[in-house]
């Protein structure tokens, strides 16, 4: 998307119909019918494309598309497409995205594609030999590794380290690990990584005449990291009854706690991986592993922390930041088989995993952002109320633009019930 579209004409995105926003999409995306079709036609995936994805499949499982707005990522505007279940995520992400626009929205970069790959090796008299041994053989291990996959080779990827710790359990005494680092390119690269590891394990025990067990991809990804920041000018912040000063403050506060305490963080962290999990769900993404590694990589210092922080500049203005692992393809896996995963990358304009991971960890830094600014100021409910009253109007029999005008009256009188829906229909109805 090259064009800036953070409002959409005369209407809001969010005031539109569901129609109307799929008209927009249709418009301002440059995609196929076929694939503006995958994205908005239910369910996005057929069961029998799904039957090619797991096994045992008996049908598909629908879930909440929606598009993130205001998002200008590197200078680039990004149509974010966000799969949720959650009320208030995707709102959340567009005001915060609109909110950093101010500041030149965020600018995010994401480290070369280099995964690890694990291996056990046990059985070694001298643990200390045994990973001398392999160290003597490195420069063969990662020639064999690299070979393991010629296409990833041609594009450029392959072996780029290898390392051996010898670690120590009561259960087994002694053993070695020893570290493949692996350049999968535009792959999220599990399965690159445990075809090189099942590979070399032959090599591995004839080198040091040990037993090879576990040889598996670790999701602590921390060699593939992805950061994000933004500024919010000050300017930005103040909203009735706050102060500017007050917002930025008390965001500060909020994340200092999340700082020095796990009980918080792992909250915190969780509005995180709203906004991440979203985007990774909607680019047909292994969301348990970017989340696995996020919460490692929270812990890394032996103290489970924030994974965002946020502080203010010499003018006074919010600045956050986010990093954190993030392992993401956009060739294999679901991103091929997945009609609907394919044209969310392809709305976003994303061409390498690079791309893909900055605009998720940005989603990421966006949806926390929301977060803290609501919890420290008037709290979520309100905003959760709003939604919850739209649901509320529509259960009770609202259509159209009445959903909207009865939901903002059921907020205003703080009554959000069905009951009180109903009746007010029926006063609307009186001629
Ligand atoms: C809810 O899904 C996420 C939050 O709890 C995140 C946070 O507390 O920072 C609102």
């Amino acid at each position: 998307m090259d064009k800036p579209m953070p409002e959409t004409g005369h209407k809001k995105f969010y005031r539109m119909s569901l129609e109307e926003r799929r008209a927009y999409l249709a418009k301002k995306a440059s995609l196929s019918e076929g694939e503006i079709a995958a994205l908005v036609g239910a369910p996005g995936l057929s069961a029998e494309q799904a039957d090619h994805m797991v096994e045992d499949v008996v049908g598909v499982f629908g879930l909440p598309l929606a598009l993130a707005q205001n998002f200008l990522i590197n200078g680039r505007e990004v149509l974010v497409p966000m799969v949720t279940e959650e009320p208030s995520v995707v709102a959340g992400a567009s005001f915060m995205a609109r909110l950093a626009r101010s500041g030149g929205g965020f600018i995010a970069q994401a480290d070369e594609p280099e995964m690890i790959g694990q291996m056990q090796i046990l059985g070694l008299p001298d643990a200390a030999v045994g990973r001398m041994k392999i160290l003597e053989h490195r420069q063969e291990l990662m020639e064999t590794a690299t070979k393991c996959d010629c296409i990833l080779e041609k594009l450029g990827g392959g072996a780029r380290d290898l390392e051996v710790r010898i670690l120590n359990h009561p259960a087994i005494g002694e053993f070695l690990v020893m570290h493949l680092v692996y350049d999968v390119r535009d792959a999220m690269g599990a399965n690159a990584v445990n075809t090189a590891m099942e590979r070399l394990a032959p090599l591995v025990e004839k080198i040091t005449g040990g037993r090879v067990l576990l040889r598996i991809l670790s999701n602590l990804a921390d060699r593939r990291l992805a950061r994000a920041r933004c500024t919010i000018l000050l300017s930005e912040l103040a909203f009735d009854p706050y102060s500017p000063q007050h917002v930025r403050d008390s965001i500060i506060a909020a994340w200092a706690f999340a700082a020095a305490d796990p009980y918080r963080a792992a909250t915190h962290n969780k509005g995180i991986m709203n906004g991440v999990d979203a985007v990774l769900i909607a680019a047909g993404n292994d969301w348990r592993a970017v989340e696995a590694g996020a919460h490692a990589y929270a812990a890394r210092s032996g103290r489970y922390t924030s994974l965002s922080s946020w502080g203010k500049d010499e003018n006074g203005n919010l600045t956050g930041v986010l990093e954190m692992p993030m392992p993401v393809g956009i060739v294999g896996g679901a991103t091929r088989v997945h009609p609907a995963a394919h044209a969310a990358l392809k709305l976003m304009g994303i061409t390498t995993a690079r791309q893909l991971a900055e605009v998720v960890v940005s989603v990421g830094l966006a949806q926390n952002l929301a977060a803290l600014r609501a919890l420290s100021t008037e709290g979520i409910q309100r905003g959760h109320m709003s939604l919850h009253a739209r649901q509320v109007a529509a259960a009770a029999g609202a259509a159209g633009d009445q959903i909207e005008k009865l939901a903002d009256q059921l907020v205003r009188e703080n009554n959000v019930r069905l009951e009180r829906a109903e009746e007010i229909l029926r006063e609307w109805k009186k001629p």
